[in-house]
């Protein structure tokens, strides 16, 4: 795992934009036939990474590539890098696909709180990305049957647009990874499960009262956000500090079900200070992130 250390939230989200295109421009070229350019550069150097920003880099992304979009607070700052990116004609993703994580269950379709409406605002329409090409779970069930089928069409619809090219994550508290909560089984595809409690406090804040917050969600499994070529996880702030040393550094173990990511061969992680303030290994990770 590629681990970037970075003074602050700004800086977080301008590196992780610079992580995510790279990411798209090697899509870019896979799916147009082109030969993709090389990856993980010395000029990815952490010295450079808040100030550069993806301002600097600015890859050839276009076309139908395929964005896994996490919702919460984390990523608002670097969806807004894309839109800065696209808006200075540096990327067209306006033919893209947006691939949730995760949707929660039992909201009526058009709920504000609903992930659907938040990736529509957050990113859709900031992008140009349509509806027809934004892909969400379907939560709006309320029978067992009906949300395991609408599951196993989501994993259907992923393999449809050939796989998942990049996918942002956030990471809960407590480890969670997309909405796989502690336990969860390290090759899980998407399935309904049952929210933490206090992963429903946590979300309180986008609700009146916890009591509003879903008791359950469809989300993509630990075995599905492994499929994607590229994953770049942000944190920020010293409250992720030790679910983010147990993803990057603990035991691989369904405990932390983001510490899947040291299963994946082109992991990043992009982190400020706060976030990273449990790392052991912190020495390492600076010296590779300046090439030395
Ligand atoms: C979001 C998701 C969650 C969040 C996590 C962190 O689709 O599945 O894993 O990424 O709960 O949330 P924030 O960023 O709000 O702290």
């Amino acid at each position: 795992m590629e681990v970037f250390v970075v003074p602050d939230a700004d800086a977080v989200a301008s590196c992780a934009a610079r992580e995510v295109l790279e990411g798209l421009a090697r899509a870019t070229a896979r799916r147009s036939g082109a030969r993709p350019p090389a990856s993980g550069s010395p000029s990815t150097a952490k010295g450079q990474a808040g100030a550069k920003g993806a301002a600097a880099v600015g890859p050839a992304v276009s076309g139908p590539v395929v964005l896994g979009l996490a919702t919460g607070s984390s990523p608002l700052g670097l969806y807004r890098e894309l839109e800065r990116a696209q808006g200075e004609g540096r990327v067209d993703l306006r033919a893209a696909h947006g691939v949730a994580l995760d949707e929660y269950v039992g909201l009526l379709a058009g709920h504000p709180q609903s992930y659907r409406e938040v990736l529509r605002r957050e990113v859709g329409d900031r992008l140009g990305i349509d509806d027809a090409r934004l892909h969400v779970p379907d939560g709006a069930h309320d029978d067992e049957a009906s949300l395991a089928a609408a599951a196993a069409d989501y994993e259907e619809t992923i393999r449809g647009l050939g796989g998942v090219d990049v996918q942002i994550l956030g990471i809960g508290v407590n480890g969670h990874l997309g909405f796989n909560e502690p336990g969860s089984a390290l090759t899980s595809r998407t399935r309904v499960k049952r929210l933490a409690a206090s992963t429903r406090e946590e979300n309180a804040r986008f609700f009146d009262s916890v009591d509003d917050v879903p008791t359950h969600c469809v989300t993509q499994g630990l075995g599905t956000v492994l499929s994607a070529r590229r994953l770049v996880l942000v944190a920020t702030g010293e409250a992720k500090a030790r679910a983010v040393a147990n993803a990057v550094e603990g035991p691989l173990t369904a405990s932390c079900p983001a510490s899947v990511l040291q299963w994946h061969a082109d992991a990043v992680a992009v982190l400020d200070e706060g976030a990273a303030g449990l790392l052991a290994n912190r020495r390492y990770y600076d010296d590779s992130a300046a090439g030395l």
